[in-house]
């Protein structure tokens, strides 16, 4: 327990020490690390963006030929480069028309706020990564990647046999900086089909 909290702290000490606006960031470099998800160039939509950690990354990742857009309901107190562009709203009323039109990558670390009942914060979080596959399904380029953060739940198997249909692979993977007690993990779907 003891050395648990110890190493779930490091992350917390290590991203204020390298000014990352949230320990969240070190999820998206294992995730990003293991397959490649972000490049130069991309266009990138990132859905529950706040603090901005994510951002940060993927901002640095596309470099400044690339552009984010990034939407939370929060507004975000990092200010951030040109090309990494934050909204404010909710990703349910968020129109396509306003978003860019063909994306490489949707990234989704949206999470309800928790009401402490497993399975009411389960079918929240379930109707968060349906919406952001819906979104993905429009604008994802063929060959685009996803990365969604789903609590475990009744909904997660058929969320994942929907993503295999229309992805050439999907992974599974619960990163090192989850904390120990939550019940996250992310869905990554590889080569969106054409
Ligand atoms: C875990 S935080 C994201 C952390 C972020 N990836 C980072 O690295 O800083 C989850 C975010 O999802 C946002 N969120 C939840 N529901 C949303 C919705 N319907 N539309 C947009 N954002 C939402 C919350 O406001 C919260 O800021």
């Amino acid at each position: 327990m003891a050395r648990q909290r110890r190493h779930q702290d490091h992350f917390g000490r290590r991203a204020k020490r390298e000014g990352k606006a949230a320990r969240s960031v070190f999820k998206l470099e294992e995730i990003d690390e293991r397959w490649q998800i972000l490049s130069a160039g991309d266009t990138v939509l990132d859905l529950g963006c706040a603090p901005g950690s994510w951002l940060q990354y993927a901002g640095t990742k596309v470099g400044l030929s690339g552009h984010v857009v990034g939407y939370d309901l929060k507004p975000l107190d990092v200010s951030f480069p040109a090309h990494v562009e934050v909204r404010q709203g909710d990703a349910f009323e968020i129109t396509t028309d306003a978003l860019p039109a063909r994306l490489d990558v949707l990234l989704s670390d949206m999470a309800p706020s928790t009401m402490g009942d497993h399975t009411t914060d389960a079918l929240r979080s379930a109707a968060l990564v349906e919406r952001a596959l819906a979104l993905a399904e429009k604008l994802l380029k063929p060959g685009g990647h996803t990365v969604l953060k789903v609590l475990e739940g009744g909904e997660v198997p058929g969320i994942i046999k929907a993503m295999r249909s229309g992805y050439t692979k999907v992974e599974l993977l619960r990163p090192d900086a989850t904390r120990k007690h939550s019940t996250e993990m992310f869905l990554i779907g590889l080569g969106k089909k054409a």
